[in-house]
């Protein structure tokens, strides 16, 4: 038994700030950002967006896509680091809104690789016949989560949703997926703040080495890619697609270089989301799906990385 990927969606919320709307009223230039991560502009949710809204819509896509009626979903995992609320967890609140009735939903908090943790779970829960219709989302809002006086972060996120489903099939499918995660490097990624008593404690904002977690991200990107393909008796060159999280287009063409995989099987979107951690993946795939780019039966492989450190990945046929 296999899990497919059946169907896709996403939503990006309509206000754009581009580089030059940043250079107004952050020290920096839109030639800096687009030289060091590629990025060109990020979409920003309205006051009255949640993460829910803009998972709702990405969600109601993909279910679309797949040809199911909502309530044919029976398991609901929604990656989010910027949930609406300390609890219940967003995944319900995306069921509620959905009108999904009675199933299993939770969030997985991966950050980065949220997308990548979620699927692996999902296709667990497929091979062990616990869900047939898995509905995962990634839906960030990391603009609420910003400090727009650091320039080192802030002009790097954007927020937007991805969803896939992902369905019990006869044919592959999913080959092998692997997460991994290194604790000890929890500080070199984190926003450290928390609630106690009515009040945040410590900031509440994201938190950036910048540089420790480009370096890292282009080791474990390799180690993922090669981890998956050897397990699954494939090459780099079996592959049509690489995936990568969207963090900064020089650490996805890095990693391609390392491969040798031609630029040409990178898909690349940062340029005009930025870095929207969970979401970034599903986001990606779908925007290729709608323009034609991947086509049933393509060998793809997805690699996520983010705070924890957190790692992980999946190789798929389409
Ligand atoms: O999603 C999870 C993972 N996150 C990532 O994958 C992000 C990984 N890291 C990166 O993408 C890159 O390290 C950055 C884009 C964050 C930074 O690029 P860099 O090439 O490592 O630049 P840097 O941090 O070494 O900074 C170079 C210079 C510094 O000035 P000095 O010290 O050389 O005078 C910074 O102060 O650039 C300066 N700088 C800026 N200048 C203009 C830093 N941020 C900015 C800015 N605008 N926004």
């Amino acid at each position: 038994m296999y899990s497919r990927i059946i169907g896709t969606g996403s939503y990006l919320p309509k206000k754009i700030v581009t580089n030059k709307d940043l250079e107004k009223f952050v020290d920096t230039n839109d030639e800096w950002i687009v030289s060091r991560s590629g990025i060109k502009q990020r979409h920003m949710a309205g006051d009255d967006e949640v993460t829910s809204d803009l998972a709702q819509k990405a969600a109601q896509e993909a279910i679309e896509q797949a040809g199911l009626n909502n309530s044919e979903i029976d398991l609901i995992i929604v990656a989010t680091t910027t949930p609406d609320m300390v609890f219940p967890s967003t995944a319900c609140i995306v069921q509620s809104k959905l009108k999904i009735p009675s199933c299993p939903a939770f969030d997985v908090q991966a950050v980065c690789s949220g997308f990548v943790y979620a699927l692996n779970i999902a296709d667990l829960f497929i091979k062990s016949g616990q869900a047939k219709n898995v509905l995962i989302v990634g839906a960030e809002i990391y603009s609420r989560i910003l400090d727009w006086t650091d320039r080192t972060t802030c002009v790097l996120f954007g927020d937007g949703a991805g969803a896939v489903v992902l369905s019990r099939s006869d044919s592959p499918g999913i080959l092998k997926t692997s997460i991994h995660a290194d604790g000890a490097l929890h500080k070199h990624l984190c926003v450290p703040g928390w609630v106690r008593g009515g009040e945040v404690v410590g900031s509440p904002m994201v938190q950036m080495d910048g540089g420790i977690v480009f370096k890292f991200a282009v080791k474990v990107f390799e180690e993922t890619a090669l981890e998956l393909l050897n397990d699954s008796g494939k090459t780099v060159e079996d592959l049509d697609w690489f995936i990568p999280h969207q963090a900064n287009i020089r650490i996805m063409e890095s990693t391609a270089k390392k491969l040798k995989l031609p630029l040409e099987k990178l898909i690349a979107t940062v340029d005009h989301h930025g870095n929207t951690s969970a979401a970034s993946i599903p986001l990606a795939f779908d925007e290729a799906v709608r323009d034609g780019r991947l086509k049933k039966g393509d060998l793809m492989l997805l690699a996520g990385v983010g705070g924890g450190f957190t790692w992980g990945g999946a190789l798929l046929e389409f």
